[in-house]
């Protein structure tokens, strides 16, 4: 596996592979890396004779100094995971190099972005679509890997693909989780053990909420109340939001769509930590 630091580096190296004809894969990571991460890479290895990961803890897309100060940095042990599974390539670059200058440009998701992740987290979604736009222009890859775990951050890099026509495969991989239930995630790191105990109630109200919506017994704001009452019985999560939506357009339900796919998101606070989690019921 080779180790890249510079945006010329990255561009030259895929570069000869594309004219050599190689497919390639690529997988934008923040690092910290577990299962979630890898399974993409090893999917990525399957169908891309190269795999490119870039490994940024992105500053643009967080909202929270403390949330970005705190992010696990562990390059090392990552790399050391990243050459089994098949990574070819391992992008590691610093924040002058991604961005020599504050960027100028600004995206806009409309409705997308102002629900849930983007709505909490103002101008994230720009900070993702400023760097996912610029690892796809630097690498060129014909196909880009992105695990359901963020479930809006795929619509909106498909929206992305979409409207600026990058021409490549936007390919997404469902979530993977801890025994017990809890969704893998690099700030799991953070939480003590406390918090790391309670942290499975996240998946459960998701769960008992996916009961409830197969049931098509109650309406949708029956459905999130159940869920964050769930949550509540626990004081040491502080529920976000809990939001009942369209899967296909995220926007909130106010009834039950029939044939539409149902989306089940949350993000909560524990123990100072922010987790999301999400369930898709077809
Ligand atoms: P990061 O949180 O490191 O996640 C990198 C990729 O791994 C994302 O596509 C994410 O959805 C996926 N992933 C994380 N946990 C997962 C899990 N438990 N199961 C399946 N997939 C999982 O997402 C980002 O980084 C950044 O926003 C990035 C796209 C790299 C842009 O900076």
């Amino acid at each position: 596996m080779e180790i890249l630091n510079t945006a010329a580096a990255l561009q030259a190296r895929t570069e000869t592979w594309r004219r050599e004809g190689k497919r390639i894969g690529l997988v934008p990571t923040m690092g910290a890396l577990h299962e979630g991460h890898l399974q993409l890479v090893r999917a990525a290895a399957q169908e891309c004779e190269v795999v490119v990961v870039s490994i940024f803890v992105n500053p643009t897309q967080f909202n929270n100094p403390d949330d970005f100060r705190l992010y696990p940095r562990l390059p090392e042990a990552d790399a050391a995971l990243l050459d089994p599974a098949g990574c070819t390539a391992l992008f590691l670059p610093s924040v002058e190099e991604m961005y020599p200058q504050p960027t100028v440009l600004r995206f806009d998701f409309g409705p997308l972005e102002r629900v849930m992740e983007g709505e909490h987290r103002p101008g994230h979604f720009n900070g993702v679509a400023t760097v996912v736009s610029k690892l796809f222009h630097l690498s060129r890859p014909h196909r880009a890997y992105f695990g359901q775990k963020d479930f809006q951050q795929v619509a909106v890099v498909r929206q992305l693909v979409q409207d600026l026509s990058f021409d490549l495969d936007l390919v997404a991989y469902p979530t993977i989780r801890e025994a017990d239930g809890l969704a893998m995630s690099s700030r799991n790191r953070r939480l003590d053990a406390p918090a790391r105990a309670m942290a499975p109630r996240l998946y459960q109200a998701l769960q008992l909420a996916e009961t409830l919506v197969c049931e098509k017994a109650v309406s949708p704001a029956e459905v999130k109340a159940a869920a964050a009452g769930f949550l509540a019985e626990e004081p040491a999560i502080a529920l976000e939001y809990l939001a009942v939506v369209d899967a296909q357009t995220l926007q909130p339900l106010t009834e039950w769509q029939p044939g539409h796919p149902v989306a089940l998101c949350l993000a909560a606070h524990l123990g100072g930590v922010r987790l999301i989690d999400n369930i898709v019921v077809n």
